[in-house]
């Protein structure tokens, strides 16, 4: 997608051939900033600060992680201490370790010297294959907005975090298929939850929306029961950092309460995931996904930008006062409509999942 009319990626390789570059995306809508990530242990800190974050770019990430851990030693060694290293960057999001199994599956049984090159080429196809998945969840996804555009002439969608571009390689999964339906004109306007306490809402897809051109309002997090109470929300639209075999969905915190309010409201609520977010070892989610528990100053404080430009962190909260911040929750899959993925549209269920990967079916 475009910043200013240039496009990007959220991640590519550098002019040297081994470094990887990354938008930093602490920095954004304040500041377009590039960092050079020279390690695997650049990686870990990339994915730990959320310099990069959503569940596909953090395993584009740790690929190319591992692939650096390999140029600087290609032993069995330090491709399991990497391994371990990235795995434990951040526990919800399982396309990590789907990303970091599949560099390594193609690396194991190879000499040494073939190594390096191996794991660039898995962490490259993971990157190109993470953007056509993309693009066909948004082609799968735009009926369901087609649909409501015939009835209602305007659409207006509701989105919580930020699954867009910045959040995978390109495209988006559950913002892919809103820049569609923009791209084939029709009238879209999104509701997009700030989602405390990173807000990366208010801060990554305010930004992407606009970048496209696509009419936005920024809500506090609170405030979608009530729009959907009041008839002005037609559709939700999420992401998913885990998918289990049943149809349960892992995503950033407050995903499960607007679920809930769409469930009350008879408004459709529907999950956008690439097939590396499904955990089919994960028979149910609610209780059992890792749900991962950030800093509490997340919570007791926040930065913006300064009226000179630069970017400041100040305290919101008591001074003194605790805080929890549990990243992610989990909304049982009887509360989502349905699954959008670059296969299809699925019921959110076991069979669900199993009609569109039939290859996953017990033999
Ligand atoms: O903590 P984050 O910003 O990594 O959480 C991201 C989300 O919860 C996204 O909704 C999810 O990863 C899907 S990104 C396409």
């Amino acid at each position: 997608m475009k910043i200013n009319g240039k496009p990007y990626r959220t991640i590519w390789v550098a002019a040297d051939g081994w470094s990887v570059e990354v938008i930093d995306q602490t920095k954004l809508p304040h500041k377009l900033e590039i960092v050079a990530l020279k390690s695997a242990d650049d990686a870990a800190k990339a994915i730990k600060q959320m310099i990069v974050r959503g569940a596909p770019l953090i395993g584009a990430t740790a690929a190319y992680g591992l692939a650096m851990a390999l140029r600087a030693d290609s032993s069995d060694e330090s491709l399991e201490a990497a391994c371990a290293m990235l795995a434990e960057t951040r526990p919800t999001a399982i396309n990590l370790r789907w990303a970091l199994n599949e560099v390594a599956s193609a690396v194991r049984n190879r000499p040494r010297d073939e190594r390096v090159a191996a794991a660039y080429a898995r962490a490259s196809e993971i990157c190109e294959e993470d953007v056509e998945t993309c693009r066909r969840i948004g082609e799968n996804g735009l009926p369901l907005i087609e649909e409501i555009a015939a009835k209602k002439g305007k659409v207006n969608l509701l989105t919580h975090c930020n699954a867009g571009w910045l959040g995978c390689v390109d495209w988006g999964t559950a913002l892919a298929p809103i820049y569609m339906a923009y791209d084939k004109g029709i009238d879209i306007h999104v509701w997009v939850d700030e989602t405390r306490p990173r807000n990366q809402g208010a801060s990554l897809s305010a930004f992407e929306l606009s970048g496209h051109g696509v009419k936005h309002t920024i809500i506090p997090d609170n405030a979608g029961g009530h729009l959907m109470q009041d008839g002005q929300v037609d559709i939700c639209i999420v992401g998913t950092d885990r998918v289990t075999a049943n149809g349960d969905v892992a995503n950033k915190i407050g995903t499960y309460l607007k679920a809930l309010a769409a469930k009350d409201n008879d408004v459709p609520f529907h999950v956008a995931l690439p097939h590396t977010t499904i955990d089919w070892t994960m028979p149910k989610g609610v209780g059992v996904i890792p749900i991962e528990e950030r800093s509490a100053d997340e919570v007791l404080k926040m930065t913006g930008r300064l009226p000179d430009g630069g970017l400041a962190t100040v305290e919101i909260a008591n001074p003194g006062s605790t805080a929890a911040n549990p990243g992610f929750d989990v909304t049982p899959a009887r509360l989502v409509t349905g699954f959008i993925t670059e296969r299809g549209r699925s019921a959110a269920s076991e069979e669900g999942l199993l009609s569109l990967y039939p290859e996953r079916r017990p033999k």
